[in-house]
């Protein structure tokens, strides 16, 4: 099928009217809170910069192999297989809309919709227009106007903790999905140290009267300190210290610091562009929730969904949920 059919097709599985302008649609406004309409410039304008980086393909093939671990799928032939029975795969939250091409190319049989609330949902349908069963929508994923129970497989990877209401959120994820065999695969940030913890917040809030030229001048003074603590090449015994959520060990010295101080991320495999927008990702939205193990657990058991998979890392928590 060509992709004003398939564009048809999309908006039958829609409660709203959606007018499509080849593979772009937008929602009618639902008016973002404050917080929430910060968080949505925050990352239009780190997607605008990130477009022109030519670290891309590296950082996508480093999301991609993330995405294989976080969820379950071990290697890409697993993620196909998983795919094949999929008729609707819904990206809430796709960004520049990498991760939705991915799963159009492994599910060429499926429709796939990715939808952002930031100026990216545009970017990613410019980029994509070639690809005829890959549609993006500008929205908020709590209110996405998909109809009940329509989509077999929903990515929400990295996002949830951006949005306005996790709850709401995930209330919303778990209404869209088909009731038999249906999956949300949802990604959670971990919380971390006390001292981080702390840091964070205080930047979280501070970050809404900064520019975003200030904020990327700090991302790069980040980098830049992550880069020189990596080069000094220093491992060391840390102590347990439990009350401020400090977990001894044999630590690289830029890892500690980075784990329970202050994000000052560095991957030389990555490059210089992706760790300072790494950087700029985490400091410049005001809404970035962290979530402890038992907390997703209570959220997944609250909507009625059960434990596919479930991965834990010290970053974060990911899983597969499907009613039981
Ligand atoms: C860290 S990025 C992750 C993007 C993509 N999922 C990926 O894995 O590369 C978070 C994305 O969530 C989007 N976002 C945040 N809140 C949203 C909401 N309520 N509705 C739709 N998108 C939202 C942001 O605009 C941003 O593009």
């Amino acid at each position: 099928m060509n992709q004003t059919d398939n564009s048809g097709r999309v908006a039958a599985l829609f409660d709203v009217a959606l007018t499509f302008e080849g593979n772009f649609a937008a929602l009618s406004d639902s008016a973002p809170s404050h917080g929430q309409q910060q968080t949505n410039e925050a990352f239009t304008e780190k997607w605008s910069r990130y477009e022109d980086t030519d670290e891309k393909a590296a950082f996508y093939g480093f999301q991609r192999d993330w995405y294989l671990r976080l969820y379950g799928f071990g290697d890409t032939p697993s993620l196909r297989a998983h795919l094949e029975g999929c008729e609707v795969i819904f990206d809430a939250g796709c960004g520049l809309g990498y991760k939705a091409a991915w799963l159009a190319e492994l599910a060429p049989h499926a429709l796939v919709i990715g939808m952002d609330f930031s100026g990216a949902a545009l970017a990613a349908a410019k980029t994509y227009a070639h690809v005829p069963n890959l549609f993006f929508l500008r929205g908020d994923i709590a209110h996405s106007g998909f109809r009940d129970g329509v989509v077999d497989y929903v990515n929400c990877d990295q996002v949830i903790m951006h949005t306005d209401d996790h709850d709401a959120t995930f209330a919303e994820l778990s209404r869209i999905c088909r009731p038999d065999g249906g999956e949300v695969a949802c990604y959670f940030y971990a919380k971390k140290a006390l001292p981080r913890e702390l840091l964070d917040d205080h930047f979280r809030a501070a970050c809404t009267n900064l520019p975003h030229e200030a904020l990327w001048e700090m991302s790069a003074q980040l980098t830049e300190l992550g880069r020189r603590l990596s080069a000094l090449d220093v491992t060391f015994d840390a102590p347990d210290i439990p009350l401020l959520g400090i977990k001894g060990g044999t630590y690289d010295l830029q890892r500690f610091i980075y784990w329970n101080f202050i994000k000052c991320f560095w991957n030389p495999e990555l490059g210089h562009d992706t760790s300072m927008a790494t950087n700029f990702d985490w400091y410049s939205p005001s809404k970035a929730r962290r979530f402890s193990e038992d907390e997703v657990h209570e959220l997944v058991a609250k909507h009625g969904l059960g434990e596919t998979f479930f991965h834990v890392e010290e970053a974060c928590f990911a899983g597969r949920f499907g009613r039981p």
